[in-house]
């Protein structure tokens, strides 16, 4: 389902108080789209930091978040997920107004069970898929940005009506219109993406340059082939603007019958299986929520990836590749 312009009444956002907890990235880009479709009612929750100055500089008031959440009758959850639940219990939840709606632009806490939600509250989510300058310059230039949107929790009976009212307030709901989805289908693919398919693509590297050093060949001119050349990054913006596959036509015809080649021919089979594990068995299940969670372990766990990944030899061919760079093409 998609939801436009005309789906939404943004005449319901400016009837209410709305308080955002957090002013950075999105909070910012949101709150300053909000004053401008005439939304009058607006209160920043912020800790003492430079967002907070930030928001002041903005003509904004910024005050504590427990104040903040005890007015709001739209709370904007726009904190780091992963903070969202500690500060939820720590600030928040005992602050809530009555008949309130929470409203978050990330699946993760709501699609987990993260956050223990009031049996009056509302809950929805309108999820810019874009970063907040984006959601900020979109809507001042009035160009369309993608966005997903769902109802979570429907206590009033008016939660879609809110959702898209704010989705329409922020810019969203305009040319395209805002996608229908929900908490565990944004949460869902968004953590795929980031446990099953990136993974894969940077493990594939890895072992290209593994197997092309066996034969070899040199450093630089493996990583020049492989990514310092910028060809991915071309190739997929090609694919998003002019098709997945049909991008092949920049390439040569032998390059083209060597990836089409080997692409027809490889089933998937053991791939397919691996990621309906990490899709099942670690993130839909909510196993990955729940250790991520543990904000001690979560630290002690990134460090140690971080330690362990400057043993793979790309990342330390990259390295030496750059060291020997001129200094105008390190960035
Ligand atoms: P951010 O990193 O810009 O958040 C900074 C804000 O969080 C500041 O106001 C800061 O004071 C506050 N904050 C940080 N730690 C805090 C703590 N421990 N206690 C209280 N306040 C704290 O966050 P961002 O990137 O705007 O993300 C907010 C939400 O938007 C998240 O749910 C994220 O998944 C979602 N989102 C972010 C996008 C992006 O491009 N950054 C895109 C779409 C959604």
């Amino acid at each position: 389902k998609i939801y436009h312009d005309e789906d939404a009444d943004v005449n319901i956002v400016r009837s209410k108080t709305v308080a955002f907890i957090g002013y950075g990235n999105q909070g910012r880009a949101q709150a300053l789209n909000l004053r401008d479709s005439g939304v009058t009612n607006i209160i920043i929750g912020n800790i003492d930091d430079d967002y907070a100055k930030q928001a002041r500089e903005d003509g904004f008031n910024p005050i504590s978040i427990e104040e903040a959440v005890s007015q709001g009758d739209i709370l904007m959850l726009l904190i780091p997920d992963e903070d969202q639940q500690t500060v939820w219990n720590e600030k928040i939840r005992k602050n809530i107004k009555p008949n309130s709606t929470l409203v978050v632009a990330s699946g993760y806490n709501i699609a987990f069970n993260l956050l223990d939600l009031p049996d009056d509250m509302d809950a929805v989510m309108v999820a810019p898929r874009m970063i907040g300058a984006g959601v900020r310059d979109r809507y001042v230039q009035n160009i369309p940005y993608p966005c997903f949107v769902s109802v979570e929790k429907d206590v009033s009976g008016a939660a879609l009506a809110t959702c898209l009212s704010i989705a329409c307030a922020i810019g969203a709901t305009r040319g395209n219109g805002a996608v229908g989805s929900s908490c565990r289908e944004e949460a869902g693919i968004d953590l795929f993406a980031e446990q099953a398919l990136w993974p894969e693509i940077m493990a594939i590297f890895r072992e290209g340059y593994n197997v092309l050093r066996e034969a070899g060949f040199s450093d630089e001119a493996i990583l020049f082939d492989m990514y310092l050349s910028k060809e991915p990054a071309e190739i997929f913006e090609r694919a998003a603007d002019e098709g997945f596959v049909k991008q092949l036509k920049y390439h040569s015809r032998t390059s083209q019958y060597g990836q089409l080649s080997t692409m027809n021919r490889n089933d998937g089979n053991e791939i397919r299986e691996k990621f309906r594990r990490v899709l099942n068995d670690n993130i839909l299940s909510g196993n990955f929520a729940k250790k991520w969670s543990d904000t001690k372990w979560a630290a002690e766990e990134l460090a140690k990836e971080w330690k362990e990944v400057e043993k793979a030899p790309i990342v330390q061919a990259d390295q030496r590749v750059r060291d020997v760079l001129k200094p105008d093409r390190k960035k």
